[in-house]
């Protein structure tokens, strides 16, 4: 019998029970490198199609292909062992019909092994939600500010900041756990009217730029580490890893260009008794 312990990894179940016990932590990941990194302190890791704009230096997430979520997610299952693995549907992907939907989240399932999957839209996609839980996909919502919305949006805006635009976000929200959805994250939404929001439904809601009041955060990894160039307001920078990784590539350049690297530890010799017959 084996002496280690088995490792179960968190379901969408077990997400959707936290609600008013703990906060949820969340970050995203697109590698098995960083994935095992935060796999032990976070609830789910999200596969965003925010890697088009972090991985591919992409504008927006449009672009953003359903092979290239699996690829990403199938690195970050291989890399966690603990955390729920959620990837996001891609613009495109799930908007045309239910069926098409189902079609690309069951391959995204199986091709990935990720536990639930990430679409956009309130009540537009009630239908479409509903359909893909009725058939064995577990589906995380997103409301407030879609950036897949970015063309029709015309940019990326902070949502509920006037009373006048609440009773939509409601709308949204409610349709969306009442389609069963088993989370939703609320992006760049008033703090205010966050609040209002997260005490409107049974489900758990992951802030993004949504204040505290939510059940849970997520935030962009390569934000929060100081890798990106420029974050939007509601990133705190936990770390500098920009100047950490520029410093030591400077100093990897400075080494090869005075042969101090590779060192006598870094190089292999001959080797020195070799047996003869
Ligand atoms: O794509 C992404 O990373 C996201 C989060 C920022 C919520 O959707």
């Amino acid at each position: 019998m084996s002496s280690q312990e088995t490792i179960r990894r968190r379901n969408a179940l077990d997400i959707f029970k936290m609600k008013g016990k703990r906060k949820i932590v969340s970050l995203t990941a697109y590698h098995a490198h960083t994935a095992s990194i935060i796999d032990p302190y976070v609830d789910f890791i999200l596969v965003g199609d925010s890697l088009g704009m972090v991985m591919h230096g992409l504008e927006t997430t449009i672009p953003v292909t359903v092979d290239m979520m699996i690829l990403q997610g199938h690195a970050v299952m291989r890399g966690s062992k603990q955390a729920l693995v959620v990837v996001d549907m891609p613009f495109g992907s799930y908007e045309k019909s239910p069926q098409s939907a189902f079609q690309n989240a069951a391959r995204i399932m199986k091709e990935t092994g990720c536990g639930a999957i990430k679409l956009e839209g309130g009540k537009l996609m009630a239908e479409t939600i509903r359909f893909l839980v009725d058939r064995g996909i577990p589906v995380m919502a997103h409301i407030g500010l879609t950036p897949q919305s970015f063309n029709t949006m015309g940019g990326f805006k902070i949502q509920g900041r006037e009373e006048r635009e609440w009773s939509a976000l409601e709308e949204d929200i409610k349709a969306v756990a009442d389609a069963g959805a088993f989370s939703v994250v609320v992006e760049g939404v008033a703090a205010q009217a966050a609040k209002l929001l997260t005490q409107a439904i049974e489900i758990p809601t992951i802030g993004i730029g949504a204040s505290s009041d939510c059940d849970g955060q997520i935030l962009v990894l390569e934000d929060m580490l100081g890798l990106s160039d420029s974050v939007p307001k509601f990133v705190r920078k936990f770390g500098d890893l920009k100047q950490h990784i520029e410093q030591s590539v400077i100093e990897y350049a400075d080494a090869v260009r005075d042969s101090s690297f590779p060192a006598a530890e870094h190089t292999y010799s001959m080797k020195k008794d070799i047996k003869s017959d």
